[in-house]
Formats: C-alpha cells, structure tokens, sequence
C-alpha cells in the first residue's frame, strides 16, 4: 500500500477491498464491544481548512476507539493560516505526529503535505477528491447488496470531488458507473480518460451524459450530492438554474430497479438535489452510509498507520 491516501487511485481492488473487510470486522468488534487499540499511543493531526461534521467526528471517535490520540488543528489557527509554507508545516508536524488527515481546497497542497513528510496524509476531501466518502459508499452498498462487481451505480449531479472519487472507486472494484453531469460542470479531463482507462481494462461500462434517465436506467445504486460544493457559495444562484433537471425525486426513481438504493454523503440539501420524500424513504441506507465513515475510516488509520 502506498504511504498516503491522497486519492481514489491511490488503491488498487484488493487494498479496497481489504480495507472494506477491515471495516466490516471493525464495526462487528464495536458492535460487540470488543476492544481493538491497533493504534495504541499513536496521534492523528487533523487540519480543517473547511468546515466539517461527519469527517471531523468520526476520524476523531476513530482514533479515540484505535487506543491513539486525535488532534483537531483548525487552519485559522495554525501558522498555515497566517502564511506558513505547507512544506514547512509538513516537515514540523511528522516530528510530532504519527499521521495527518487534510480537508482543503486545492489538490495540490494535499500533495505537497505528502512529498515533505515522512508520515501517512490522508485525503479528508479536497476539491478534486473525497476518497474517505467513497469507500464508506462502497462498504455500504456492498452491505446492502452484498456483491459489487457487476452492479450499475448512476451518479446524477455537480461533477465534484464526490463524482470523480465515485468514477474511479466505483470502476476500480468492478461496478458499472453512468453520469449525469451538465456540460459546464463537468467533471476533469483526467478523470474521463482515467475512467475509460479502467473501464476498458475490466470490460464494464463507463458513461457521462447529460440526461439524468439515462443515467439512472436500471441502476443499482442511485447517488447525488450538492449542487454549490463548499467554495462555490457564490455560484449558488447560477447551479441551481443549470441543476434544474437534475433532481433526484420519485419520478426519477421509478427507471432505476425496484430494489435500488440511494446515497448521499450528506449535508443534503432537501429539494434542492434530493426530494424531501426521497431522502427520508432511504434514510436507514443514508444513515448507515454516514456511520460506515467511522469503520471505514479506522480500517484506513490502520492499514496507514499500524
Ligand atoms: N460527507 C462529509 O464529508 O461530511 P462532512 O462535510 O460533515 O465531513
Ligand atoms: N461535494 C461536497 C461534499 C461535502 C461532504 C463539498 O465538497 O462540499
């Protein structure tokens, strides 16, 4: 495995599926109240350059659970914040820490972190990725649906970090993956060709279109996500006039399978990219979704850090 999780390619099929079956085994000895301290006196740096409830809660009870010590670095109160080069920053910080989850803006200070430390970065969400999220999708969709390989996901939405991790998650384990993505917000070059890459590698089916129900026929899994992504505030007005079409509702639903699933990674924005009624008849799925962040997360921790 490499030293870092900076993004979704970073993970061949078999370290994710061994990370899922960690996660599998980490939620089964939580259940059951087994303890498993694998990161016992070790410490996790968390620096937030935006703004977190998920991400934040379970990398921290995760660590907490892993017998280690998390700590929540806020960047308005880090040096980086007032100027400090992040390759200085990295080089102080794998003095002290055994490990650092990052949640920023752009890719490439994710990257520059990695190259100066001799510590594992883990990607925490960055414009461009959030692997951490995709992996929890795909231990829940295989705990709903017990198998991966074979099943048709739809994607219906911003062409965001969330579309480009789920294009290559979602390829690299052996599901079919459509997109719905309007033309100017599309999702980067890298990701098509990389997609068409490992689609034709692994004889699935890899489309981006504009029409939501071609998408979504006869999905297996159905996922979206906000139309304004964290720093795209200002362009609010704007998506939600280009998005129109893009609700995921009822009437949508109804071309997907009888039996397909939904997932957000949440916050949802109700009526915006997901109905209110949509939502809530698969909340149990969603919800589990968000737990599976924290067993999914440690089997991360652990694979990174032990
Ligand atoms: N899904 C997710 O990453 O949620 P947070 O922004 O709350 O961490
Ligand atoms: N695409 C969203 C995901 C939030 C978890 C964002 O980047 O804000």
């Amino acid at each position: 495995m490499n030293k870092d999780l900076l993004k979704m390619e970073d993970l061949s099929k078999d370290e994710i599926l061994d990370i899922l079956n960690l996660g599998d085994q980490l939620k089964y000895e939580l259940k059951h109240n087994i303890t498993h301290h694998h990161l016992k006196g070790k410490t996790l740096g968390m620096i937030f350059e935006k703004s977190s409830t998920r991400t934040r809660v379970s990398f921290e009870v995760g660590m907490y659970q892993l017998g280690g010590y998390p700590l929540f670095l806020s960047s308005n109160d880090l040096q980086i914040g007032r100027g400090e080069p992040i390759q200085d920053t990295a080089r102080v910080l794998s003095r002290y820490l055994n490990g650092i989850m990052i949640r920023t803006f752009s890719q490439n200070e994710v990257a520059s972190l990695a190259e100066c430390s001799n510590i594992p970065i883990i990607n925490g969400l960055t414009d461009d990725e959030h692997p951490c999220q995709v992996l929890a999708d795909l231990m829940t969709i295989r705990e709903k649906k017990n198998i991966l390989d074979g099943l048709k996901v739809a994607y219906i939405g911003d062409g965001n970090n969330m579309a480009q991790s789920l294009i290559i998650g979602c390829l690299t384990v052996g599901m079919n993956i459509s997109l719905a993505i309007p033309d100017d917000y599309m999702v980067t070059d890298y990701y098509i060709n990389k997609g068409n890459e490992i689609a034709k590698n692994n004889d699935l089916t890899f489309k981006i279109v504009n029409n939501p129900r071609e998408a979504v026929l006869d999905a297996d899994v159905v996922i979206t996500d906000v139309w304004a992504s964290m720093g795209k505030e200002k362009e609010v007005n704007e998506r939600m006039m280009a998005f129109k079409g893009y609700q995921v509702n009822s009437e949508l639903m109804t071309l997907a399978k009888n039996d397909a699933i939904v997932l957000h990674c949440l916050p949802a924005h109700r009526e915006e990219e997901i109905t209110e009624e949509i939502l809530e008849k698969h909340s149990d799925t969603i919800f589990e979704e968000a737990e599976n962040r924290l067993h999914v997360q440690k089997a991360i921790l652990v694979r990174l850090m032990k």
